[in-house]
């Protein structure tokens, strides 16, 4: 929630891709793949997605040698789509789309393609045993730490006029204390700064005792621990 999950995910592709000096495409697995809950239609639509993959990733390969592409498969909130087979209140049908989705990433592996398969979750222990069992990597994302903040608040409260003790105190304030947590990346750049400007316009500069005032207001989003919010 918030702490680059997404972002990474679609932008790692452009980081590799001038390392490599290949081309990197980024498959998206829609929102629509979870479908509108019809039987069979999650497993039609997820193996559709696969199929369509593979196609495009043979391409890519060469006989010898390094591929001339790559592709990153991502599947965003994945819980949706891999929860865990063995949960009580899991339909049928999800069964089948988790099992669908496992071959597909077997048939990926089996051919040797160049598609790395990316999950993003809030949630990892809803995801499928068996599907976890197959990742190369598994990463947490933390909340932004003191360096990381100020990086995306220095340039918009500098051009605001804050001086540098100001940001200083910002970053410090939306940094959490023993029993509260930070602030996520999400937190400063969709509410914390549009509050901030919100709350001055029209006539009004942006004044650093109503920052304080407003995130005295503002809480972190809490944290959430698979499942259970805290
Ligand atoms: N490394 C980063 N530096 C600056 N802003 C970031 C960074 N990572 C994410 N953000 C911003 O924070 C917000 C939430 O990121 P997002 O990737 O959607 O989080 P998640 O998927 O983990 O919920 C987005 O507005 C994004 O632009
Ligand atoms: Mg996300």
């Amino acid at each position: 929630m918030g702490t680059g999950k997404t972002a990474l995910s679609e932008t790692v592709g452009d980081a590799v891709a001038r390392q490599e000096k290949i081309g990197v495409t980024l498959y998206p697995l829609s929102l629509a793949t979870r479908g509108s809950g019809k039987v069979g239609e999650m497993t039609k639509l997820l193996s559709a997605a696969f199929d369509a993959t593979l196609l495009a990733a043979e391409k890519l390969k060469r006989s010898s040698g390094k591929a001339s592409g790559g592709i990153i498969f991502l599947v965003d909130e994945a819980d949706a789509v891999t929860q865990s087979r063995e949960s009580a209140q899991m339909h049928h049908e999800d069964r089948a789309g988790v099992n669908a989705f496992i071959r597909g990433v077997d048939r990926l592996a089996e051919k040797q393609l160049p598609v790395a398969v990316v999950l993003c979750t809030n949630r990892l222990s809803a995801i499928d045993p068996a599907v976890q069992r197959r990742a190369a990597e598994i990463f947490d994302f933390d909340r932004p730490g003191d360096k990381q903040r100020r990086a995306v608040i220095e340039d918009p409260l500098t051009e605001l006029g804050f001086n540098k003790a100001q940001i200083d105190q910002i970053v410090k304030l939306t940094g959490g204390e023993k029993d509260t947590v930070g602030y996520t990346f999400s937190d400063l750049t969709q509410r914390l700064l549009p509050t901030l400007i919100l709350d001055a316009y029209p006539d009004r500069p942006v004044r650093f005792e109503r920052a304080l005032e407003i995130m005295q207001a503002m809480k972190a989003t809490p944290r959430f621990r698979d499942g259970k919010t805290t």
